[in-house]
């Protein structure tokens, strides 16, 4: 379906231009042209080279590392665009950061989800398209629509290609039950929870595992890989409790610090990602990256014509 006449425009920030090129190309738009540089000082510059009146804009910008300049360049397009009269402005987060701390669980913390939506909403972004929020309350913290996707329905094919039969769907910590409940029921497999304890922001403990996975071939899930010390160490208990085949699904790939060493030595036979966030250097071997593009595209192109986004789900899974 083309775009070329309709007020559909879409705009990518520097923080993913690839993503965003293949969206345009899944939709058949060209991408809006804009200029975004930088002053000598390293503030943000932005020049829109179209006439944006009354259009329907998507602006595509992952807010992965680096998460505070990326940031600062999505509010800065989206007060542009409001300034240049867009009809309706959508911010397409894939990934969308600063979304761990959601919840004042300790004395004199910041809720940083919170100010995230606060200030998107205030920059003049009307509505959010994004994938895997590390915790769904987050969309309320938004007083505009918010469309979330899953990116599962993206990743599940390339997780059925590899035949793992006498499968345990497995959870590296509790809080990613939900999501490994999604995977277990869509593949009709039991699912395992590991026990998980936090010791700082680089290093996890994992002594137990819920659930019985010796003999069985493992597929580990999780919302997003940060330095891989969870789901390497999730590899190694499951190991060491008898699992056979281990592969990693996961949906942001944010790969910090050891993460790209940590992979590369795990465990694990394959380790899938989705592309919601850019990476240049070099990956582990055992790394796939599945595109989650067509996904967003066919987001994007039931919101413009203000059909169900809920009903990709139902698409994907007959898919
Ligand atoms: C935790 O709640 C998340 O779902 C991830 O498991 C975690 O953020 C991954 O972080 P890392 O890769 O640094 O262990």
């Amino acid at each position: 379906m083309s775009y070329k006449d309709s007020r559909l425009k879409l705009l990518s920030g520097s923080a993913h231009p690839e993503l965003a090129a293949e969206i345009a190309s899944c939709l058949d738009v060209p991408m809006t042209a804009a200029s975004i540089g930088r002053f000598p000082d390293g503030e943000i510059d932005i020049k829109l080279h179209e006439d944006m009146r009354g259009s329907d804009v998507f602006i595509v910008q992952p807010t992965g590392p680096p998460v505070n300049e990326n940031i600062v360049e999505l509010l800065l397009i989206a007060d542009t665009l409001r300034r240049a009269s867009a009809g309706r402005i959508t911010a397409v987060i894939p990934y969308f950061g600063y979304a761990r701390k959601d919840r004042k669980d300790e004395g004199r913390v910041p809720i940083s989800a919170k100010v995230m939506a606060n200030i998107l909403v205030s920059a003049g972004v009307d509505r959010v398209l994004t994938i895997d929020l590390h915790a769904q309350q987050i969309q309320g913290f938004f007083d505009i629509p918010v469309d979330h996707l899953w990116a599962r329905t993206a990743l599940e094919e390339a997780v059925q290609k590899l035949e793992l039969d006498n499968l345990v769907v497995c959870s590296p910590d509790v809080g990613g039950v939900k999501l490994a409940r999604a995977w277990a029921t869509s593949l009709s497999a039991p699912l395992a929870i590991v026990d998980k304890r936090r010791v700082s922001g680089v290093k996890v403990v994992m002594e137990n595992v819920i659930g019985d996975v010796e003999g069985c071939n493992v597929l580990l899930t999780d919302d997003m890989i940060s330095t891989a010390g969870t789901i390497t160490e999730a590899c190694r208990i499951l190991k060491a409790k008898g699992a056979l085949r281990l592969v990693i699904a996961a949906t942001h790939a944010v790969l910090c610090g050891p993460a790209i060493e940590r992979l590369q030595n795990c465990m694990a036979e394959k380790v899938l990602v989705s592309n919601t966030i850019a990476h240049s250097g070099e990956l582990p071997d055992n790394l796939e990256v599945v595109s989650v593009a067509p996904l967003l595209a066919r987001a994007v192109t039931r919101i413009h014509r203000e059909e169900s986004v809920s009903a990709l789900f139902n698409e994907a899974k007959k898919a």
